[in-house]
């Protein structure tokens, strides 16, 4: 049961009591409720309260169409079929999480059909069974939208704080280095002028990193006819030569793609990052010999890119079978000094994301323990 369930401090009534029969659907992982034609709920699954965050108590008092953002075609669905109108349907819907003014809404598939309990219901037949899938797609293009308007802010956000900190570094390391030169004819000089390097050197490290801050808005795109495969074979000679035991780079080409108008040497470098990335993700795998990446060309029709449409995309997966992204920086991967490893600049997505989106493309990602699939889209002609 769900750790929200209150305590059975009051004992359950008959009718609060879940019918045994309905046992075995707590071991689902799709969210499943059985409910009266009229939509009373008499049971929710263990996933159901979960993903309500709702003791099957409260689940289990009210109307299954309290749970809905519009929930005239549930009703209008399961009456139906509760009257043998037809025996299962199914549409989208929106299921309503959470509390006023915190309520999210949650897009869904909803399969309603007859259920068939025999002689083991509990209160006679007409019982209806209501099973919820979340609609991955609809959840993944909001958080396209959001990566997208976040990743616009923070670009703004660094390419001025970068010139802030530009600007002055001139000027500290050309003290510093006035400073060697007066210190080293003095007795203190050769002792002292250790310090100054240490000035100069972390000055020419900031000075690097700020460079690269600021570089995918410093070069005027050069714009020819791009070959998604070339590009990808490139990639995948520089990051085999550069690790050339214990990973295989696999190719799932679809051949029939178009060129497109792009600029060949930022894609490559864009879709380098993510390969190296998960090179560096893949260390411990190399060592076991089973390290392996995939580089998967498909076509994409009717995609939207923030806000626009377009009839025809190519999508580029890149998949790897490591670790995945640490969940803690999941979700920020694309922000600018972001990163999970150990001296790692976290620019290189950064970078690669700026890249597509000068391409009118975008980058996202979903990732788990042994499998983390980032996904370059990029418009056609
Ligand atoms: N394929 C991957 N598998 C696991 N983690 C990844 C993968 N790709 C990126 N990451 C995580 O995202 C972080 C940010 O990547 P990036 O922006 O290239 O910066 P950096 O590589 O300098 O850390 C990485 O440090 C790593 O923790
Ligand atoms: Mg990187």
């Amino acid at each position: 049961m769900s750790p929200s369930a209150p305590t059975h401090s009051v004992p359950l009534t008959e009718a609060e009591r879940t019918p045994p029969v309905f046992d075995a659907l707590d071991m689902l992982a799709t969210m499943v409720a059985v409910v009266r034609p009229d939509g009373e709920c008499l049971f929710a699954n263990t996933a159901f309260e979960n993903v309500m965050g709702l003791s099957r108590r409260a689940v289990q008092r009210s109307s299954l169409y309290d749970w809905f953002a519009e929930a005239g075609r549930l009703r209008d669905t399961v009456e139906g079929v509760a009257r043998n109108a037809y025996s299962s349907s199914r549409f989208d819907a929106l299921l309503r999480r959470g509390v006023r003014p915190h309520e999210v809404l949650v897009p869904v598939h909803v399969i309603v059909s007859q259920l068939e309990v025999g002689s083991a219901a509990p209160r006679g037949g007409d019982l209806v069974l209501i099973e919820l899938i979340e609609n991955a797609q609809q959840t993944r293009q909001d958080r396209e939208e959001r990566t997208l308007d976040q990743v616009q802010a923070t670009k703004e956000l660094t390419r001025n704080l970068a010139h802030e900190i530009k600007n002055p570094l001139g000027g500290i390391r050309g003290a510093a280095q006035l400073l060697t030169m007066e210190l080293a004819p003095t007795a203190m000089g050769a002792e002292l002028s250790e310090y100054t390097q240490v000035i100069i050197h972390e000055v020419d490290r900031l000075q690097s990193l700020v460079d690269r801050l600021l570089a995918p808005h410093r070069h005027a795109p050069v714009v020819a006819d791009v070959n998604i495969h070339e590009v990808c074979e490139r990639v995948r000679a520089l990051v085999l030569v550069e690790h050339p035991r214990g990973l295989s780079i696999k190719r799932d080409y679809d051949t029939s793609l178009p060129d497109f108008r792009g600029d060949r040497e930022q894609l490559i470098q864009a879709v380098l990052n993510i390969v190296q990335n998960a090179a560096q993700a893949l260390q411990s795998r190399m060592a076991a010999g089973d390290a392996c990446i995939t580089l998967r060309t498909r076509v994409a029709r009717q995609v939207t890119i923030g806000k626009q449409r377009w009839r025809l995309a190519l999508e580029l997966h890149v998949e790897d079978n490591g670790p995945g992204i640490p969940a803690e920086i999941r979700d920020r991967i694309f922000f600018p000094l972001v990163s999970g490893r150990e001296g790692g600049s976290g620019l290189g997505l950064t970078l690669a994301q700026t890249i597509a989106q000068q391409h009118q493309g975008m980058i996202d990602c979903e990732s788990e323990p042994g499998r983390t699939d980032f996904r370059i889209t990029l418009p056609l002609p």
